[in-house]
C-alpha cells in the first residue's frame, strides 16, 4: 500500500514540462524519476480534461467573460464595416457626389473607429482582469501546496524548477488561453466578416483570393514559426546568462579561494556572446520578415488587380466595391495569420497547466488526525519502525523500538550516516514510516492533528534555516503570541545570543541576510537555539545543537540547554560525546540499527560500540 503512494508521490511532477524547458542549462530538470523506474507516473490527464479544468477558473467570471465576448464581436464588426463603408465612399462621395455620402461617411469612419477603440478595450480590459484574476488564483493555489507537500519531495525537486512553475507557467497558462480566445473569437469573426463581405462584392475575384491567400497565409506562418523559435533560443540563451551571474554571485567566496575567475569568465563569455549571436540572428529574421510579408502581399494584390482590370470582371465592378474588396482582403491578412498559431498557443497553455496541475494533484501530507496533542508529555514509543526515503534506497532505519519516557534525556550517537537524524525527524512526521508505528501518550502520532503534534516539539537541527529579516523576527519566528521584549531577551541570554546580538549595530533589528549569511556559524546556532527556547514546548530535539561552537561557547550554550531539558523530554543528537554524558540514556545506531542502549556508565563498562567511540575521542 505504501509502497504505491511512495511510487506515486515520486513519480516526476514535470511530467511536461513543455513550458518550464526555455531556460537552457539554467533549468536545473528536478531528478525525481521513480525508484524502480517501473512504478507509474501520474495518469497522463487528456488535454481535453485540462482544458476543462482551466476552465473552471474563469467561471466564477461569466459577466466580465461576456463582456470580453462582445468586445471582440464589436471589433469584429467594425473591422468588416470600415472595409464595407469604402464602397459608399468611393461610389458615393467621389464619382457620384452625392450630397448625404459626403456627409454621412466622414460621420461614420469616426463612429466606425469610436466603436472599435471602445469594443478593442472592453476586450483587453476584461481578458487581462480575468487573466490575472487566474494568475493569482493558480499562484495562490500552487504556493498553498508547496507548503503542505510531503517533505521528500522538497527533497527531490529542484527549486529553481518549483519557483518557475509559480511564476512563469501560471502566467503561461493565461497568455495562451486569452490569446487562443481572442484568435477563436475576434479572428474568426473578423475573417468570417471579410470574406463575406469579399464575396459580396465580387464572388470570382473572392474565389481567386481562396487560392491565393491560404499559401500566402502559410508561407507567413512558416517565417513567424522561425521567428518563435529563434526568440525561444534566446530566451534560454539569456538563461544561460543569468545562471553564469547568479553562480558567480552566489558563488564568490568559493570563486575566490580556489581561483575560479578564469572559467568563470570564460563560461560567461560564451553565454554572452552566444546571446548577441541569438539576438543578431532574431534581428535578421524580424527585418527579413516584414518586407517578405509585403511582398507576398503585394503579389496577391497585384494578381487581383490584375485579374480584376484586364479580364470581364472589370465590366461588372465598380470602383468602390473594388476598394472595399482590396481593404478587406489587406485585413484580412493578420487575423488569418495569427489563426494558424492557434493549435500552438492552446497546445502550449494546456502544457503549462498540466504541470500546474501536476503539482496541484500531488498528495500533500497526510493529516486525517483529530486529537490535539496535550502539553504534558507521558511518553514516546517507537515501535518496530524502518524507514526507507526512496524504493531503491536500502533502509535507513531498521527495526527501531524505544520507548521514551516523560522527562527523559535520551542522546543517540553513531557514525555519520547511521540514521540518528532520520530517527529523530520521524518524531515531527517529517517523513511517513515504511512500516511499524509511532506513538505519544501511548496513541499513534497520526491521530493528533500535524499541527498540535508540531507545536509540541522545538528542534535545533543541523543545518540551522534563518529568514531573511531581523533577529527578533527570526527567534520569535512561528511562536503564538506576540512576542514581548523581555522573554525575547530571557531566551536570548539563556541562550548565549544576547550578548552577541546588541554588540551589533542594530542589535535585534539587525538583518541577517539571506539565510543568515551576516552571521556565523556559531551565532546563527544559538539563535537558533533561541528560537527552540522560545517556543517552550515540552519535547525538545537537539541535533548537533552546538556543533558550530568552540569548547567554551559550547560550555556556556550547554549550561543553557540544560536548564532549557529540565522537565521536558528530550532527544539530542552529539557528536562530542562529552556533551550528553549525563543524558538519562544512550541509542547506539549502527547502520540504521540500535545496537546498545544504556547509561554512559553502563556502554563504558561494555567495552563494546559506544566505548569504542568513546576511545576514539578522548584518546
Ligand atoms: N532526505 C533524504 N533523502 C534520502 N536519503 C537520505 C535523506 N536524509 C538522509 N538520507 C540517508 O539516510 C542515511 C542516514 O542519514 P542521517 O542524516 O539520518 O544520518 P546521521 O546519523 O544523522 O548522520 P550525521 O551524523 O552525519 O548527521 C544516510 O545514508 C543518508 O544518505
Ligand atoms: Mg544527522
Amino acid at each position: 500500500m505504501k509502497a504505491d503512494k511512495r511510487a506515486k508521490e515520486a513519480a516526476p511532477v514535470d511530467g511536461k514540462t513543455g513550458a518550464g524547458d526555455r531556460r537552457g542549462k539554467s533549468a536545473k530538470v528536478s531528478v525525481n524519476t521513480p525508484a524502480d523506474g517501473a512504478s507509474a507516473g501520474p495518469v497522463s490527464v487528456s488535454g481535453a480534461d485540462t482544458y476543462r479544468r482551466l476552465l473552471t477558473y474563469i467561471k466564477p467570471y461569466k459577466k466580465q467573460f461576456a463582456i470580453a465576448v462582445a468586445g471582440m464581436l464589436g471589433y469584429a464588426i467594425t473591422d468588416t464595416a470600415f472595409a464595407a463603408l469604402m464602397k459608399p465612399m468611393l461610389d458615393g462621395s467621389f464619382v457620384d457626389q452625392d450630397q448625404s455620402a459626403i456627409l454621412f461617411i466622414p460621420l461614420m469612419i469616426i463612429g466606425i473607429f469610436l466603436l472599435r477603440g471602445i469594443a478593442g478595450f472592453a476586450s483587453t480590459y476584461y481578458i487581462a482582469w480575468i487573466g490575472w484574476r487566474v494568475i493569482k488564483q493558480l499562484r495562490g493555489e500552487i504556493f498553498e501546496k508547496y507548503l503542505t507537500l510531503p517533505t521528500a519531495f522538497y527533497d527531490r525537486s529542484s527549486s529553481g524548477e518549483l519557483i518557475s512553475r509559480i511564476t512563469f507557467n501560471s502566467q503561461m497558462v493565461a497568455n495562451a488561453a486569452s490569446n487562443s480566445l481572442t484568435v477563436i473569437v475576434r479572428d474568426s469573426l473578423t475573417a468570417i466578416g471579410l470574406l463575406g463581405l469579399m464575396f459580396y462584392q465580387s464572388w470570382q475575384l473572392a474565389l481567386i483570393f481562396l487560392v491565393i491567400g491560404p499559401a500566402i497565409v502559410i508561407i507567413v506562418a512558416r517565417v513567424s514559426k522561425k521567428f518563435r523559435s529563434i526568440s525561444r533560443s534566446i530566451q534560454g540563451s539569456m538563461g544561460e546568462v543569468s545562471h553564469v551571474i547568479q553562480e558567480a554571485v552566489e558563488g564568490a567566496r568559493v570563486i575566490k579561494i580556489f581561483g575560479g575567475q578564469d572559467e568563470e569568465m570564460a563560461q560567461f563569455e560564451l553565454a554572452n556572446e552566444s546571446n548577441r549571436a541569438f539576438n543578431m540572428k532574431e534581428t535578421v529574421v524580424k527585418a527579413l520578415n516584414e518586407p517578405i510579408v509585403q511582398l507576398l502581399v503585394a503579389l496577391a494584390l497585384a494578381t487581383i488587380v490584375y485579374i480584376a482590370s484586364s479580364g470581364d470582371v472589370a465590366d461588372r465592378i465598380s470602383v468602390g466595391s473594388f476598394m472595399s474588396f482590396i481593404t478587406a482582403m489587406l485585413l484580412l491578412f493578420s487575423p488569418l495569420k495569427r489563426m494558424t498559431t492557434l493549435n500552438s498557443q492552446i497546445q502550449k497553455g494546456i502544457a503549462a497547466g498540466e504541470s500546474l496541475f501536476a503539482i496541484l494533484d500531488l498528495e500533500s501530507e497526510r493529516d486525517h488526525g483529530t486529537d490535539i496533542l496535550d502539553a504534558s508529555i507521558q511518553s514516546i514509543e517507537y515501535r518496530d519502525v524502518c524507514l526507507r526515503y526512496t524504493e531503491d534506497k536500502p533502509v535507513v532505519l531498521q527495526n527501531i523500538s524505544l520507548s521514551i519516557a516523560a522527562g527523559e534525556t535520551v542522546a543517540f550517537v553513531g557514525e555519520s550516516g547511521s540514521g540518528k537524524t532520520s530517527l529523530v525527524n520521524l518524531l515531527p512526521r517529517l517523513y511517513e514510516l515504511d512500516s511499524g508505528e509511532m506513538r505519544v501518550n501511548d496513541k499513534p502520532v497520526d491521530e493528533y492533528t500535524l499541527r498540535s503534534l508540531r507545536g509540541r516539539i522545538a528542534t535545533v537541527s543541523q543545518d540551522v534555516m534563518l529568514f531573511n529579516d531581523t533577529i527578533a523576527s527570526n527567534i520569535a519566528y512561528g511562536s503564538s503570541e506576540t512576542v514581548d521584549e523581555a522573554t525575547l531577551h530571557t531566551a536570548c541570554k539563556a541562550a548565549h545570543a544576547h550578548d552577541f546580538i546588541i554588540s551589533l549595530p542594530d542589535g535585534y533589528a539587525t538583518m541577517v541576510g539571506e539565510n543568515g549569511v551576516m552571521l556565523s556559524g556559531g551565532q546563527k546556532q544559538r539563535v537558533a537555539i533561541a528560537r527552540a527556547l522560545l517556543k517552550n514546548a515540552p519535547i525538545l530535539i537537539l541535533d548537533e545543537a552546538t556543533s558550530a561552537l568552540d569548547t567554551e561557547s559550547e560550555r556556556k550554550v550547554q549550561q543553557g540547554l540544560d536548564a532549557l531539558m529540565l522537565g521536558r523530554t528530550t532527544l539530542v543528537i552529539a557528536h562530542r560525546l562529552s556533551t550528553i554524558e549525563q543524558a538519562d540514556r544512550i541509542v547506539v545506531l549502527n547502520k540504521g540499527q540500535i545496537v546498545e542502549i544504556g547509561s554512559h556508565k553502563e556502554l563504558l563498562a561494555k567495552q563494546a560500540h559506544y566505548y569504542k567511540l568513546h576511545q576514539l575521542q578522548f584518546r
